[in-house]
């Protein structure tokens, strides 16, 4: 167990992900290649491995070898349908599907496009790490985008770097997939909510990177509504132009996991007859703050 493995990190582009070639992710690596793989996220943001066959008890347990598993945060009672799956029986594990079962969704989010988001992001400690297991997949679509969010801070205009300086900004989550929220009118007090820096420093890495995204992020703090709106859309489009995305493929036995502080991510289309069930755990963050 003990003993060195090596394996091979193949950058898939320019924007981020890395494909890791040479680990049995259902055995138990030693620490200095869970140590090494830490470092590549650092580097690539989007870890990819090959066909890997794992129980969820062998997922939860190589994901765990970075951190405190995450849990399955529980909707407000109102919002509980767009969220709940009744296969969904361990707290740590989310099955992001569209399958049904007796009438009723089985799993999570599962349908259709989904906005470019952050896991979590709507809490006060959003999740550090996502993993996601491909198990059944759709004959074409429900591409996993991902938006490396320090290269799209590092190239903001340095007015705009001065302008969210200091800035905090509302994340909201009402279990859209496609859908901004309208707080126009709205007590979002009854709708999980929290409020973090614009930019932030990664915690490990020490960089800065932005930390909005198209699906929940609703307000910046202390400037005027409309302003709010036009730097925030110019921020979503700026984040996700195409030099900065990485877009997975999915096949069966794919493992994709990634740094949820310096990305978002969200799903291309795919077609609704189709089904396509997913399996993530994710890992526990810490607070972030726009200075370290
Ligand atoms: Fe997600």
């Amino acid at each position: 167990m003990d003993m060195p493995v090596s394996f091979e990190i193949r950058p898939l582009s320019p924007a981020g992900g890395a494909e890791i070639i040479g680990l049995d992710l259902s055995q138990t690596l030693p620490q200095q290649t869970i140590e090494e793989l830490r470092r590549a996220w650092n580097d690539h943001i989007v870890l990819v491995w090959r066909d890997q066959e794992f129980t969820e008890e062998e997922q939860l347990a190589f994901a765990g070898r970075f951190g405190k598993l995450g849990q399955r945060k529980v909707p407000p009672e109102e919002l509980k349908e767009r969220s709940d799956g009744v296969l969904q029986n361990n707290p740590n594990v989310m099955l992001v599907t569209n399958i049904m079962k007796d009438g009723k969704p089985a799993g999570s989010f599962g349908d259709g496009e989904m906005w470019l988001h952050i896991d979590s992001g709507y809490a006060e400690i959003p999740y550090s790490y996502t993993f996601l297991y491909g198990v059944k997949l759709p004959s074409w679509g429900g591409n996993t985008r991902f938006a490396n969010t320090y290269k799209a801070y590092d190239a903001l205009p340095q007015e705009m770097k001065d302008k969210l300086a200091g800035k905090k900004a509302l994340h909201i989550h009402e279990y859209e997939r496609r859908a901004r929220v309208d707080i126009s009118n709205k007590d979002i007090s009854q709708s999980p909510h929290w409020f973090h820096p614009v930019c932030i420093t990664h915690p490990e890495s020490g960089r800065k990177a932005l930390f909005v995204d198209r699906l929940m992020t609703r307000r910046i703090e202390g400037v005027p509504y409309d302003e709010s709106e036009e730097i925030l859309d110019f921020l979503y489009d700026h984040i996700e132009q195409e030099e900065f995305v990485f877009e997975h493929e999915w096949k069966l036995g794919d493992v994709v996991a990634w740094d949820n502080r310096c990305s978002t991510h969200g799903r291309t289309y795919f077609p609704e007859n189709e089904e396509r069930l997913l399996r993530r755990c994710t890992i526990d963050g810490s607070k972030l703050y726009e200075n370290a």
